[in-house]
């Protein structure tokens, strides 16, 4: 009996010695038990200290000229590429010796008021058309990029990631001098089934680490303001039932600022959300959470206001105010996704309240030292989220469909100058 439970241990303990992982499989990390020998064609290489991953081809050798086999799907994490930028020391002062702008432009107005950064949001479907980048090359100085580093985007399988749309950004960025907002790593929503299906705190922890680990790194010294956290509000001021609240509670929000702060300690860490531009339980619960957070030593830096706000709202005129008390906080705050939408069809009363109401955004924020930025949530209405989420509404930006510029634009330049 004795020998036959020997024989049957070593047998185990070779099988498992013998085993293989499969391409993109998991082949080590901290607390894995597994195999780690790779299946012939793949190496199994460290992604960060609680993953690696079996990818293809070989390691890199430094004694060989020949070059690793390409690999033939884009679920991998590819190299990064060399960076030529500097990472920002302060939020204030832009990085030296980026060009990040025309000199005539939003962004270079918004250094002339010393402040950080004039933005917007775009990808890979919009930076890649020359009309757009023209215009994001003369008018901003930070990108966000509008859904390629959503979960979704970047990990849609549990280990199989997706980083070119993210890639493709961050080089725009790097070859232009422009910051980049990284958005978003704790979302509830463009979360994949895997993550929502997770019902125990102890593996979603790990995975919540892994990615926020892996993009964050991804990225690092490129990326200069990170949105850690979105939304983990609903409209009445409750927690959002989310799969991350549900096993984690608020601790799920400490994990993610202090995997992120750990994978690159130079980065604004953000907690972001919409509907704070009015006072509300929900802005007093976003204001309470951030104190607990710093409290509790919690590496966050700044809060973002989305403000996807609409043309005439009684609450613009008086934006100042919850402004004022997000910046209370004694963080950095940002104006993080701007646009005003006005019911269609367009007139001229309504283009000029859009006008006005543009303005007083964007003096509440200059009225404000520690509003670092402004975000507008896309370059033209052509490409605007607004007019599939928001049926009758739209031109909510400051280009029209043809790429021109708007009064609106003219009013944002006139009160940053
Ligand atoms: O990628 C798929 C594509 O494969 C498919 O063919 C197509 C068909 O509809 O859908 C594509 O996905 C779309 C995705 O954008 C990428 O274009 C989704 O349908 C669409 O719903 C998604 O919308 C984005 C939305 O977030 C999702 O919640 C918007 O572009 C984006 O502007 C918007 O941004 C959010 C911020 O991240 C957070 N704050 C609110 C803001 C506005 O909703």
């Amino acid at each position: 009996m004795k020998f036959s439970l020997s024989v049957a241990t070593v047998a185990m303990a070779i099988s498992v010695a013998n085993a293989q992982v499969g391409m993109w499989g998991q082949c080590g990390g901290n607390g894995y038990n597994g195999p780690t020998n790779c299946v012939s064609g793949a190496t199994c290489q460290k992604l960060n200290d609680w993953y690696y991953q079996c990818l293809p081809g070989q390691a890199p050798q430094p004694t060989t000229t020949q070059a690793p086999p390409e690999p033939t799907t884009s679920v991998v994490i590819p190299p990064t590429t060399t960076s030529t930028g500097t990472t920002p020391t302060t939020t204030v002062a832009p990085p030296a010796g980026a060009p990040s702008a025309g000199p005539n432009g939003l962004h270079a107005k918004m250094v002339a008021k010393g402040r950080y950064y004039f933005g917007t949001a775009v990808d890979q479907n919009t930076l890649s058309q020359s009309v757009i980048s023209n215009i994001v090359k003369e008018e901003f100085g930070m990108l966000t990029p509008e859904n390629s580093m959503k979960w979704e985007s970047t990990q849609p399988s549990r280990g199989q990631w997706r980083l070119d749309g993210g890639d493709y950004l961050v080089n725009y960025a790097q070859q232009n001098g422009k910051h980049v907002r990284g958005h978003t790593l704790l979302w509830h929503s463009q979360l994949p089934g895997w993550v929502s299906q997770i019902n125990d705190a102890a593996t979603l922890t790990q995975v919540l680490e892994n990615h926020v680990t892996t993009l964050v790194t991804r990225w690092k010294g490129k990326i200069q303001h990170w949105d850690v956290a979105n939304e983990v509000f609903e409209d009445n001021g409750q927690y959002r039932n989310s799969v991350f609240y549900r096993l984690l509670g608020e601790r799920s929000i400490e994990i993610a600022f202090r995997a992120a702060a750990k994978a690159d300690p130079n980065c604004k860490l953000y907690l972001n959300d919409y509907n704070l531009d009015y006072t509300s339980s929900k802005l007093t619960n976003f204001i309470a959470l951030v104190n607990r957070l710093k409290a509790a030593g919690v590496p966050i830096h700044g809060v973002g206001t989305q403000s996807h706000l609409m043309v005439g709202n009684g609450a613009i005129p008086t934006f100042k105010n919850p402004l004022q008390m997000l910046h209370d906080t004694g963080l950095d705050v940002a104006i993080t996704e701007l646009d005003i939408r006005m019911k269609m069809p367009s007139d001229n009363s309504k283009v000029q309240q859009q006008s006005r109401d543009f303005q007083t955004v964007v003096k509440a924020c200059l009225d404000l030292p520690r509003c670092v930025g402004i975000t507008v949530w896309g370059v033209s209405d052509k490409d605007s989220w607004v007019p599939s989420t928001f049926q009758g509404e739209g031109d909510a930006l400051l280009w029209n469909n043809n790429y021109q510029k708007k009064e609106a634009y003219t009013a944002v330049a006139n009160a940053l100058a």
